[in-house]
């Protein structure tokens, strides 16, 4: 019998070790470490052959040389794991790396937008009177003549609808559907919808034929306010826009009442404030008269009220209605009201 099938040559299992060590370190993907791994314990493996000498040995050899090989083979089995757990943690990293986006990331070059400067201007405007007591209420770009003109006090021949320059829209009877020019048949739909005591703010876009100029754009925004309930007076329409103008606007703005004349009101006022342009020197802006007429208000007519079921007698309130673009002009010192529909970014960055 050859002596040398009987006995473990030790030389010989430490350099299969070493080997099947080092190629299992080696493999940097899982096939490799598979292939590393059936190499150094597999089947068909060096360890295997040595495995299947221990037949030959006497039984106290085959009993030192199994253990020996066992080692060996456990040690290989648990390098061999190690192996394929620490390149699969690599190659998750790697994947959750390359799928990564990152919300937080911004590019020096990339500037962030902003809101348009007259929705801001709406959003605070909305806040200011949030503030003071009133709610927001909406109404729609496209709305009746009904309830823009005939509800308002305005019948058909009425001179002041010829003043709206008013764009119809092609839909039911001639001149019955339209893009409204104001924000106040909104309080027509308020009044109709719920019953009072109103206290509400209603801002939106409005429409009319007009050519832009320094202080007029076709497409612009209003603010309307309505208060309705019993014994309210001149007085509390004038202290509420006096504290809306300290509120929106600060201390160095003034502003005034003038009396004017709206169908839907009666007494009615223009509201002014001083131009912020000139400070009220006088300038191109304000038609050097030093003020900036922002909108129109009065106490609710009382064919109003009856023009949505409300008692006269019963009721009172005032209405008011602001142009948000030219509130908007006047707290940033817009010298021309153009300036909001350009789209010039050198404009549009400073907001
Ligand atoms: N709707 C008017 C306009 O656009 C502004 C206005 C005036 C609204 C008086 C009101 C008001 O509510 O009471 O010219």
């Amino acid at each position: 019998m050859n002596t040398d099938a009987m006995t473990l040559d030790v030389a010989a299992v430490e350099l299969i070790e070493r080997e099947a060590t080092e190629a299992l370190q080696r493999a940097s993907n899982p096939d490799e470490v598979r292939l590393a791994t059936a190499a150094a314990i597999g089947k068909r493996s060096a360890l295997a052959a040595l495995n299947q000498s221990l037949a030959a040995m006497d039984p106290d050899q085959r009993k030192r040389a199994g253990a020996v090989l066992n080692e060996v083979r456990e040690r290989l089995t648990r390098l061999a794991a190690e192996r394929r757990a620490a390149l699969d943690d690599e190659q998750r990293g790697r994947r959750a790396d390359a799928e990564r986006l990152d919300l937080s990331e911004t590019l020096p070059w990339v500037r962030r937008g902003s809101l348009n400067l007259v929705q801001q201007t709406r959003d605070r405007l909305e806040d200011t009177f949030l503030g003071m007591g009133f709610s927001v209420a909406e109404g729609p770009e496209v709305d009746s003549d009904w309830n823009t003109f005939d509800a308002l006090n305005i019948p058909p021949a009425h001179p002041a609808r010829s003043n709206f320059d008013t764009l119809y829209v092609d839909f039911g009877p001639p001149e019955s559907t339209l893009l409204r020019p104001h924000t106040s048949p909104v309080q027509i739909r308020l009044m109709q919808s719920q019953p009072p005591p109103i206290y509400s703010v209603m801002p939106g876009r409005c429409y009319r034929k007009d050519t832009p100029d320094a202080r007029h754009i076709p497409g612009f925004s209003q603010i309307e306010g309505l208060v309705v309930d019993r014994g309210i007076t001149f007085g509390d329409l004038a202290g509420t826009i006096d504290t809306f103008t300290r509120a929106y606007f600060g201390p160095n703005i003034g502003s005034r009442l003038r009396p004017a004349y709206f169908p839907f009101t009666e007494p009615s006022a223009e509201y002014e404030i001083t131009c912020a342009i000139c400070e009220g020197a006088g300038c191109r802006t304000c038609s050097n008269t030093g003020w900036i007429e922002l909108g129109g208000c009065g106490m609710v007519h009382p064919k109003v009220f009856e023009n949505v079921g409300l008692d006269p007698e019963e009721w009172s309130g005032f209405a008011f209605g602001f142009g948000i673009d030219r509130l908007a002009q006047m707290r940033h010192e817009i010298p021309d009201m153009r300036v909001l529909l350009d789209n010039d970014l050198r404009f549009i960055r400073q907001f």
